[in-house]
């Protein structure tokens, strides 16, 4: 592999950033100053180093974010605080993140760089399952159960697929935990307006085998484990 493709892969910086690195001599390969980008290097045998730090490779990288509200889930935006601005990641350049949450949503975000996985877990075809905990205005009733679970006219000739509705608690405003295939636009707040409800407070919990690590406080972030990593890329195969 050319050296300025692992360097930029390892997470150091674009291509023309990490050839200005090799240029001014802060990259060596194997103890020795490496002499330009176009170097071969073999990852996992030869020993690479950034200002004698040692670079591991990794070709992409996973992110699990406790969304708080109030930022919003794009890469850029001039008037508000991004998701990508409050991860805690020393590269962030090719980051995006996997799906959206509405500005007033919290919890499970995935951000990575891995288009294929991205695809993977956003493909309407998988019916990848995610979870939500929501504070609902008014009490959730057994009909509204077995609305969600015939699928949910959302006008404008949506359909939204069966969903499993579970009241954790009954009361003026209501606790439940939802099951979705799916992720259109708005879709929980927009089944609950279907059945005349609104949302109060809402966060993600889960998508496909990946939870929330509920140490990590909203806003904090830390990179996915091998084993969650392996999980979410089996299941999603
Ligand atoms: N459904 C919504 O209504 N909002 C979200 O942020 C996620 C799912």
């Amino acid at each position: 592999m050319r050296l300025d493709k692992f360097l930029a892969d390892a997470g150091l910086g674009t291509r023309t950033e990490v050839k200005a690195l090799i240029k001014k001599r802060r990259i060596t390969i194997n103890g020795e100053t490496a002499s330009g980008p176009e170097k071969k290097i073999e990852p996992g045998l030869d020993k690479v180093a950034f200002d004698g730090e040692a670079i591991g490779y990794q070709e992409h990288f996973y992110y699990m974010l406790n969304k708080p509200a109030g930022v919003v889930s794009v890469t850029e935006d001039k008037s508000c605080r991004t998701v990508l601005d409050i991860l805690e990641a020393p590269f962030k350049k090719k980051l995006f993140p996997v799906g959206r949450l509405d500005k007033d949503t919290e919890g499970l975000l995935l951000i990575t760089d891995d288009g294929v996985l991205a695809h993977e877990i956003l493909s309407p075809r998988k019916h990848v399952g995610k979870v939500y905990y929501a504070r609902i205005q008014g009490r959730v009733e057994k009909e509204d159960i077995e609305a969600f679970k015939a699928g949910l006219d959302l006008g404008e000739d949506v359909v939204a697929l069966p969903a499993e509705l579970t009241v954790l608690k009954e009361g003026e405003v209501s606790e439940i935990e939802l099951l979705i295939y799916e992720g259109k636009y708005h879709q929980v707040k927009r089944m609950f307006e279907a059945v005349g409800k609104k949302v109060l407070y809402l966060k993600r919990l889960s998508m496909g085998s990946l939870k929330l690590d509920e140490t990590l406080l909203p806003g904090e972030s830390r990179p996915l484990t091998e084993k969650e990593l392996k999980e979410l890329k089996d299941r999603e195969k």
